[in-house]
This record gives C-alpha cells, sequence and structure tokens, in this order.
C-alpha cells in the first residue's frame, strides 16, 4: 500500500468575454430580472465565442492551473477533462487539450468523462485513486463546458439556467499526512432520466439536429430541485461521518452552482452562514461540470482559502449522479 495523498498545488478557471444579463433574456423572453434572481439566484452568465469550444475553454484554465502550480504539461502523468458538451464525439476532449497544451512528449493517458454537473467531482475521485495507488504522480483535472450549445434559446425554464466555463485544478502526490484530499464519495440513481436530459446521441442513430428538438437539454426543474436537496443533505452527512468530523470544522462549502436555494440549504444543513460558501452563481449560472473549479479557483485566488482550511466540495447532476469531496487545502 503506498501513503501518497492527492494534494492541489495549482487551479485555474476561464469565462467567456461575453456577458449575458437577465435584462437581455427579458428582452427575448417571457421572462423578468426579478423572476430569474429571485427562483435561481442568477443574474448574468457568460456564452462562447462562435469559434471558441470546450477544449479552448479547458486549456485556458489548464494554462493558469500549470501557472499557478509552476510547472509544465509536461510534466503531467494524466489529463481528465469533465465535459457533458464535448468538442466532437470522438476524439475525447482531453486529446484535444493535452495537444493544444503541447503536452506530447510522454505520451501520457488522456480521457474524457461524463456524470454531467457531478463531473468534476467524479474526476477528481477518479485522480484520487490514481494517485493514493501510486499509478501517476501528477494529473490534470479540468472540469469544462459550453452549456450554451445545448439550450433551446426559446425555453425560459432552462436557457436562464446555464452558462460556459471551466477550472482546472492540478493534483499531485503528497507524502505528507492529512493534507489534500481526505475522501471522496460517490453516487448514482439511473431512474430519473426523465427529469433531467439532453436528447438526441449517435447510438440513438440520429444525428444533433436542433431543427428536430435533438440536441437540448430538456429538464423538470421544480422535480429536479427537490431530488438535488436531499441527496445533496444526505451526501453532506455521509461525508462528515466517514471522515469522523463535526460540520463545525468545515471552514468553506464549495458547491456546485445550480440554485442559490438548493446552495442555502445545503449550507443550512452544514450550520454555516452564507459568508462561508463559495458563491459564483450570480455571475457565472450553472456551468455544469465546471462550477465547481471554478469556483474553488475564485476563492484560492482572493485569498480566502488558506492553507491548512478544510474545503467541502458537491455536486449533483443529470443521471441522478451527485458526489463530494473533503480536501484539506
Ligand atoms: C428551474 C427552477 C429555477 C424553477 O424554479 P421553480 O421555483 O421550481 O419554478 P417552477 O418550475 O415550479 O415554475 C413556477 C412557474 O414559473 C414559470 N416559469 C418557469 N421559468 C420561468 C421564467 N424563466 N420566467 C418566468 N416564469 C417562469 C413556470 O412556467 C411556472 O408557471 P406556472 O405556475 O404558471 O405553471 C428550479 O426548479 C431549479 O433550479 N431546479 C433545479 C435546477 C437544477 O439544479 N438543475 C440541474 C442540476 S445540475
Amino acid at each position: 500500500m503506498s501513503t501518497f495523498a492527492a494534494r492541489i498545488i495549482g487551479s485555474g478557471s476561464y469565462l467567456p468575454q461575453r456577458i449575458l444579463s437577465n435584462a437581455e433574456l427579458a428582452s427575448r423572453l417571457d421572462t423578468t430580472d426579478e423572476w430569474i434572481r429571485t427562483r435561481t439566484g442568477i443574474s448574468e452568465r457568460r456564452i462562447a465565442a462562435e469559434q471558441e469550444f470546450t477544449s479552448d475553454l479547458a486549456c485556458h484554465a489548464a494554462q493558469q492551473a500549470l501557472q499557478m502550480a509552476g510547472i509544465s504539461a509536461n510534466t503531467l502523468d494524466m489529463i481528465l477533462v469533465a465535459t457533458t458538451t464535448p468538442d466532437l464525439v470522438n476524439p475525447a476532449t482531453a486529446v484535444r487539450v493535452q495537444r493544444k497544451l503541447g503536452a506530447l512528449q510522454r505520451q501520457i493517458p488522456a480521457f474524457d468523462l461524463q456524470a454531467v454537473c457531478a463531473g468534476f467531482i467524479y474526476a477528481l475521485a477518479v485522480a484520487d485513486n490514481f494517485i493514493r495507488s501510486g499509478s501517476a504522480r501528477r494529473i490534470l483535472v479540468i472540469g469544462a463546458e459550453t452549456m450554451s450549445r445545448a439550450i433551446d434559446w426559446q425555453d425560459r425554464t432552462t436557457c436562464i439556467l446555464f452558462g460556459d466555463g471551466a477550472g482546472a485544478v492540478i493534483l499531485q502526490a503528497d507524502q505528507q499526512p492529512g493534507v489534500g484530499i481526505l475522501s471522496t464519495h460517490l453516487h448514482a440513481d439511473g431512474q430519473y432520466e426523465d427529469l433531467l436530459r439532453t436528447e438526441g446521441g449517435i447510438s440513438h442513430g440520429m444525428l444533433l439536429n436542433p431543427l428536430s428538438g435533438q440536441g437540448f437539454l430538456r429538464m423538470r426543474g421544480n422535480e429536479v430541485f427537490k431530488q438535488a436537496v436531499k441527496a445533496l443533505e444526505e451526501i453532506v452527512d455521509q461525508t462528515l461521518e466517514a471522515n469522523g468530523l463535526d460540520k463545525a470544522q468545515i471552514d468553506w462549502l464549495v458547491p456546485h452552482q445550480a440554485n442559490i436555494r438548493i446552495i442555502q440549504s445545503t449550507a443550512k444543513r452544514l450550520g454555516m452562514t452564507m459568508d462561508r460558501v463559495v458563491l459564483t452563481v450570480d455571475r457565472h449560472g450553472n456551468t455544469s461540470a465546471a462550477s465547481v473549479p471554478l469556483a474553488l479557483d475564485e476563492a484560492v485566488r482572493d485569498g480566502r482559502i488558506q492553507p491548512g482550511h478544510l474545503l467541502l466540495l458537491e455536486a449533483f447532476g443529470g443521471g441522478f449522479t451527485w458526489g463530494s469531496a473533503l480536501v484539506r487545502w
């Protein structure tokens, strides 16, 4: 048994330039800034430029993470991209990221992981296990999405919610006990596909065709909301229990940013005031697999997260899939 722990030695993030405000959406659809803000907490979101792909967003975030870690892309042992909006059906977005970063010297493995909004937590768990087992020393884990490409812009119940962006971390094997990722917890329940899914796919024998409604994300928001609140409450309890911790010991909650009301209910379960929760939903909307690393990077860069702090990362998404990671910074 190795004694390695996976420590986060760098983080990075990227948001496309274009800001889409609630006011702009309200000028095109039967909605209001007030409705969106009160029901979701979202004020604006970012939209990728026409020639900007998920791999481009991912690369910008990765470059920042590499820079913070002070390492070259050619010292990585693996690249993992969590995304539900890959550039192409194949090859994997991670392979395109490898090429764009110039990480080609050692033919390291690179692959995508699809667990929708929980994708980054899933990817973190996979990378953590590679490092714990001693199979890899340094892994780039990215959550990157161009959700705007899977949105029906006529559907006011979904198009107000999502945005584009990317976040990245670099995990490195560390022999110091009690640092880095302390535990990860993953779950899925495949019974709920009808509540949240994106239509279309190769195996369904159809190319993505927006004119036929294929390729659009569809959600029964109210029902998803209830399941999300319940699953996240349970996983918070599970994470604390597995680590023998009291909720008062968590310094920061870094949640998936789908809806402020879901985040508030998780914070309440933890007995946390909202000033100990990293919030980006107001400016980013729901960026799916990118939302947790985007929030994490923001709080690292502005100095809220400090060495020694205990962080609880969690996410819930389509599938349903959900998970958490407990991290000692
Ligand atoms: C989508 C969401 C914001 C909707 O909020 P809600 O309080 O559940 O609202 P409902 O869906 O019950 O809709 C209430 C009413 O608002 C209307 N409405 C929906 N979208 C609207 C919009 N953009 N503007 C104005 N009215 C809207 C509905 O048509 C409905 O009208 P009705 O009562 O006349 O039928 C919320 O359910 C949510 O955030 N769900 C979870 C999202 C999530 O976490 N998804 C991904 C997991 S990663």
